[in-house]
């Protein structure tokens, strides 16, 4: 794939030479950290360009794109090159996501499925880009391996990975993954994104939690997960591991990435979830403008984080009551319009890591969206069956935008669909049950 990146970097530089350049991203941390490396790389190469980002690529979005500009997606694309390829100019294509079709002639493809290479996020490919066109951008390792945790592709690291990990300029350390690993304790069990019974969105039972497991406040606060003796670690894992019972846990222990964001050293996974944060709810500009480095957007982003993890909060409270259909080995959770379209993937990844599902569960959440309804779908654990391709089984005749990969996929279809489209999932997902 290196030698393919240098081929596309020569003929992105050519083609934009002459020409403005238009981003087409994706509205998650790993779209917005590529967004932001490609921003940086076209400032310093002087090329006029500007930023488009989106919750999915639709196909009414790709025949408005203006065909006077080169135009580059980043982390979306792979899904929908039969369209993109219509498109009469020069287009190229850094992605990560399976691709369903042919690649056609006319698209500069890089994407790691082609080649089959290790996992990479798509800010990771915009960075190995980006670095190849001039070395001075080895600064922006640190926003590759923010989409790397954005994305959770940092549980293999392979030979790419690496690159990028030693480029960034970073620390590691082995520990407990519940971020921020740099506050105080209590509120990073509140808000785990691993999913700890009676904890998890529980302020009490957090603080039980560190009760049992001998923590207690020093002067007024909580010490932070990296602040902790490896006796008071130790005994937190523990208990969180009786309290998941018997879900996989191998997740819970992995490495922690701390990088410097203006000037205090932080948990990457923490940043990261402010960047999914700001964008999710709208605010892509104070997204895009953090990763920048701008000041103004770091007090922004804060208070839109508090806020948004709010609506995590209660999404997750609502779960429990929503119209559901339950099988064996999944739950279909029909939100409607209690759940915002652009949460309902974060919900559904959470639920994922439930130890009230075994490995291979599949829960899929639904959320309206518009005159569409938002599909999301997640597995428990980290095998079982190719999610793009049971939501695209399910879709059958169903007009849709659908893509992902195989632990995560996804797929926005007409409101009017609901029905049909259940009904089509559940045979989809039964016949698997049949098979095992
Ligand atoms: O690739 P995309 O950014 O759009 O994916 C977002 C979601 O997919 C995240 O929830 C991430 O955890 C999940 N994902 C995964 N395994 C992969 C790739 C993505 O679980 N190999
Ligand atoms: O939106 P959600 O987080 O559920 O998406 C899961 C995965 O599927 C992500 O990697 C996302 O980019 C992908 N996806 C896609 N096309 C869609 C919807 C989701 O490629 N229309
Ligand atoms: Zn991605």
């Amino acid at each position: 794939m290196e030698k393919a990146i240098i081929k596309a970097a020569q003929d992105f530089i050519e083609k934009a030479k002459n020409k403005s350049v238009k981003i087409i991203s994706h509205n998650d941390t790993d779209g917005i950290t590529s967004a932001a490396i490609m921003a940086k790389t076209l400032q310093r190469l002087d090329i006029p360009f500007s930023i488009i980002i989106l919750k999915q690529l639709e196909k009414e979005e790709i025949y408005k794109l203006p065909e006077n500009e080169v135009l580059l997606f980043l982390d979306l694309g792979s899904s929908s090159l039969q369209d993109i390829t219509k498109l009469k100019t020069d287009v190229f294509v850094i992605d990560h996501h399976e691709i369903p079709g042919e690649i056609p002639l006319n698209i500069t493809l890089i994407n790691p499925h082609k080649f089959k290479e290790e996992d990479i996020s798509g800010a990771g490919l915009t960075y190995l880009f980006a670095k190849t066109i001039n070395l001075e951008n080895k600064d922006l390792a640190n926003l590759a391996v923010l989409g790397m945790v954005g994305d959770m592709l940092d549980r293999e690291i392979g030979k790419l990975n690496n690159t990028i990990l030693n480029d960034a300029e970073l620390i590691i350390k082995k520990g407990l993954l519940l971020y921020p690993a740099t506050r105080p304790i209590n509120k990073t069990l509140e808000y785990s994104s691993i999913y700890i019974p009676g904890v998890t969105g529980n302020s009490r039972g957090a603080i039980n939690l560190l009760k049992e497991s001998g923590i207690e406040k020093t002067n007024g606060t909580y010490k932070s997960l990296l602040e902790l003796t490896s006796e008071e670690t130790s005994k937190l894992l523990t208990n969180i591991i009786v309290k998941r019972m018997k879900q996989e846990n191998s997740d819970l222990i992995g490495n922690i990435y701390l990088i410097k964001f203006f000037n205090k050293l932080e948990d990457a996974r923490e940043l990261s979830a402010r960047i999914n944060a700001c964008s999710r709810l709208g605010h892509t500009d104070t997204a895009l403008l953090l990763c920048l480095g701008d000041k103004e957007s770091l007090a922004k982003s804060e208070k839109i984080y508090a806020d948004y993890k709010q609506h995590i909060i209660s999404a997750l409270n609502h779960v429990t009551i929503a119209d559901k259909t339950e099988g064996k080995n999944y739950v279909i959770i029909n939100a409607k319009n209690e759940i915002k379209d652009t949460i309902i993937g974060t919900i559904a990844s959470i639920l994922s890591t439930s130890p009230n599902y075994e490995p291979g569960f599949i829960i899929i959440a639904m959320a309206y969206s518009g005159d569409k309804i938002k599909v999301s779908a997640r597995i428990s654990g980290r095998n079982g069956r190719n999610l793009r391709e049971l939501i695209q089984a399910s879709l059958f005749k169903i007009p849709s935008e659908c893509g992902g990969h195989q632990q995560a996929a996804g797929c926005l279809i007409p409101r009017e669909k609901e029905k049909e489209f259940i009904e089509a999932l559940k045979k989809q997902l039964e016949v698997e049950l049949v098979k095992i």
